[in-house]
């Protein structure tokens, strides 16, 4: 639904250019929540902007529904616009107007009949829960109700397409739940495919089904949220993944590894879904010479799937080791050796 074929985007400045993207490639497809993090200055908010061709690339193209926007004309660019909203950091509303006028705004500009506005408009403020709200000025609005105001508005015109740039980066965490559950209820109620970019890993943990990691303007790993946070690839995935998700193991155990002298390894696994982590270990301690030493375990859940980590240690000859890792590999549990 939007691909990015081979992007790249160089700003020519003055003294230096900026390579903003390079050959990027990805696909998100219609009624994902697609999220996109990375630091400061990755490219995140260039990468958005190129889909309603508010920045255009310098190599590749972006294609929406099938069009490249770089062929579309002037007339067909404005259709296409309208299919796409988008919601802002910093909410970017009108203080002078109410929260109904705010809301209202896109539909005058599309020349909507009055009667129908005033409709429109009151079923949006419904839908984002702020119908109390819709003589407010902005300035009295919490920056939660803000939001709710400028997703509201996004929503105005039906669009079949969110951007949402850093839209939970100015709320408190309390806030910023409430605000990915609208945008949850947005995506699975009006089937609408949300691009989410921002610098919250919890952002993705919580609503997005895949994931782009950006650094430097590159995709450095992609995939579904469970892929990824199950088996970060790329180092700046695991930073962002490890403050969520930590199955280091605690440093007092580290410690005591260090000094044991015993014929030992680690392992670390990985339970997706239903797998038992009871039935592993007994079966292992039951068909096996081995002893086993539970170090560190600890379950999250992605999208309504439970991710499990178990640290083992298994001690016993390297020859009962390498059987136990050889049962453990024809299970459907992931499992690698852990550094210590
Ligand atoms: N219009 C522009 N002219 C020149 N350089 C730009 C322009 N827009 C962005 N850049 C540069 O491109 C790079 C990527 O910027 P971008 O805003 O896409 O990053 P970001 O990932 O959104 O960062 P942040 O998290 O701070 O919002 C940065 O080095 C930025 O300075
Ligand atoms: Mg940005």
């Amino acid at each position: 639904m939007i691909q990015f074929v081979n992007v790249s985007k160089e700003f020519v400045n003055k003294d230096d250019n900026v390579h903003a993207l390079r050959e990027l490639s990805l696909t998100v497809e219609k009624g994902d929540i697609f999220g996109v993090i990375g630091f400061s200055g990755a490219g995140k908010s260039t990468l958005l902007r190129m889909v309603n061709a508010l920045e255009t690339p310098t190599a590749g193209q972006v294609l929406v529904q099938g069009q490249n926007l770089a062929q579309l004309s002037p007339a067909e660019l404005r259709k296409t616009r309208k299919e796409i909203a988008m919601v802002f950091q910093q909410f970017n509303l009108l203080d002078s107007r109410t929260v109904f006028d705010n809301v209202a705004m896109p539909l005058k500009l599309n020349h909507v009949p009055k009667a129908e506005i005033a409709e429109r408009v009151e079923e949006l403020l419904k839908f984002v829960e702020l119908s109390d709200k819709r003589n407010a000025y902005p300035q009295k609005l919490s920056g939660g109700q803000k939001q709710r105001v400028g997703i509201a508005r996004a929503l105005a015109t039906q669009p079949s397409i969110l951007l949402c740039d850093e839209p939970t980066s100015a709320l408190d965490p309390k806030t910023t739940d409430s605000i990915l559950q609208l945008l949850q209820k947005v995506n699975r109620e009006l089937g609408v495919t949300i691009l989410i970019i921002t610098h919250q890993i919890s952002v993705i943990q919580k609503i997005c089904n895949r994931v782009a990691v950006m650094e430097n303007g590159r995709v450095a790993e992609q995939g579904t949220v469970l892929e990824v946070f199950s088996h970060p690839k790329a180092a700046i995935t695991k930073d962002f993944v490890s403050t969520v998700i930590d199955d280091r193991i605690p440093e007092s155990i580290q410690k005591s590894l260090a000094t044991d002298a015993r014929n030992n390894t680690v392992i670390r696994l990985h339970f997706l879904g239903s797998n038992s982590r009871e039935a592993m270990v007994s079966a292992i301690n039951k068909k096996f010479n081995v002893e086993t030493n539970i170090l560190f375990a600890s379950v999250h859940e992605l999208q309504n799937t439970v991710l499990g980590t178990l640290v083992l240690q298994l001690v016993g000859s390297s020859e009962e080791i390498a059987a136990v890792e050889a049962y453990i590999q024809k299970s459907d549990v992931d499992f690698e050796e852990a550094a210590v």
